[in-house]
């Protein structure tokens, strides 16, 4: 039996409290094989007490693994940014984990801000090296009027080719066949053309599926009015950023949106987190849902060639939906959630 190598990045506020959920689910779905599971000292604490983000040293022993598993960072006590932009964007550049996915699927009687949320089933491909988080940018004439601060989006052919082709991939394999763009061509015209350009020219090999496009301000609408019309988004790293949090929360909540940082050629390991962040406002509480971490738990799964274990963490989800939509979605705490879905996977 080949061992399953898996590093476990807990991070700061509730990424500790989630991923300690997540952990157990995929302790218990993978019993009796051979998981090693490293835990890593990354985020707010270490950085405070050592000065240090992601060593060179951290990144080596990192890409020794398989898989990552990260919980969130960032913390009230660090500027924002340091430990963002340090160890989580760090980690999605030097792993060069072009896809980052995000899936956002409704289920029956869950609570949604929505009037009609059923039928909502989408993936999101958001490009996840470039665009505007590169940090091609800085400031001159700081402290004077006419300070200037640019933050330039990078888009290559190489990174919009190749992301583009996987949401394509991806769409065919599913059952709507539809690829929708989400961008600001009309706005955006450099960066736009280019991403248009690569659509247009990967749907000649790809002729069942059905493309469409959306600007950005109004996919925000549509994503409230009639969610059911996008099935897989393509869309650029800041884009992707922003309708994935609205996508969690029309489906149930952010607490429930799961996703994949994947480098789909192997060469690095991806890297599975909750689409949230470490909300300091309920940190400590024990009361975060960690859906999110376990529906992570099921992309790392199936994304490490263990497709049957994660259809039964995903079933196990659906259960546990079933029973928020019978039960008035009372609130469970943390741990209890955990256990839910422990019991379901007995
Ligand atoms: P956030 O996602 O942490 O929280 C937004 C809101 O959603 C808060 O009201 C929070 O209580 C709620 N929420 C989040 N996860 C929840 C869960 N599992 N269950 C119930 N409610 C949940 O976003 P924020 O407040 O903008 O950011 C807080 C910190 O997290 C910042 O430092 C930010 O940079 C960082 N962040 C990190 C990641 C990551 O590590 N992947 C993602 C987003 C934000
Ligand atoms: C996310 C987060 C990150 C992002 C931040 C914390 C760098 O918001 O994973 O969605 O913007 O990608
Ligand atoms: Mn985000």
């Amino acid at each position: 039996m080949s061992t399953f190598n898996v590093a476990v990045v807990p991070g700061d506020g509730i990424g500790v409290e989630v991923t300690a959920q997540a952990v157990r689910v995929l302790e218990k779905v993978l019993a009796g094989q051979d998981l090693q599971l490293t835990y890593f000292d990354l985020g707010a604490d270490r950085y405070l007490r050592t000065g240090e983000i992601l060593t060179d040293t951290d990144e080596e022993a990192l890409s020794k693994h398989q898989a990552i598993l990260l919980g969130a960072v960032g913390d009230p006590r660090v500027a924002p940014g340091i430990l963002e932009r340090g160890l989580l964007l760090k980690l999605r550049f030097d792993f060069d984990q072009y896809v980052n996915l995000r899936p956002s699927k409704y289920y029956a009687g869950v609570d949604s801000p929505l009037k009609a949320p059923e039928g909502t089933d989408m993936v999101v491909v958001r490009e996840g090296t470039e665009g505007l988080y590169v940090g091609n940018g800085g400031v001159i004439r700081v402290g004077t009027p006419g300070e200037i601060a640019t933050e330039v989006s990078m888009n290559t052919a190489l990174g919009v080719e190749r992301v583009v082709r996987y949401a394509f991939d991806l769409a065919e394999s599913r059952e709507r066949k539809k690829l929708t763009l989400v961008h600001k061509t009309n706005v955006l015209v450099h960066a736009g053309k280019l991403w248009q350009r690569y659509v247009n020219e990967i749907s000649a090999e790809y002729p069942r599926v059905e493309v469409d496009y959306s600007h950005i301000d109004a996919a925000t609408i549509y994503l409230v009015k009639d969610p059911q019309r996008f099935d897989v988004i393509v869309t650029d790293n800041l884009f992707g950023d922003i309708i994935t949090d609205e996508a969690g929360a029309i489906t149930g909540g952010i607490g429930l949106a799961a996703s994949a940082n994947l480098n789909p050629t192997g060469t690095f390991p991806s890297m599975f987190e909750p689409v949230h962040g470490s909300a300091p406002d309920i940190a400590g509480r024990g009361i975060a849902d960690p859906i999110a971490a376990i529906g992570s738990v099921e992309l790392l799964l199936a994304n490490n060639g263990y497709g049957e274990q994660a259809a039964r963490v995903g079933a196990a989800i659906e259960e546990d939906m079933k029973w928020r939509a019978s039960n008035g979605s009372p609130q469970r705490t943390t741990v209890e959630v955990g256990d839910a879905i422990l019991a379901l996977l007995d």
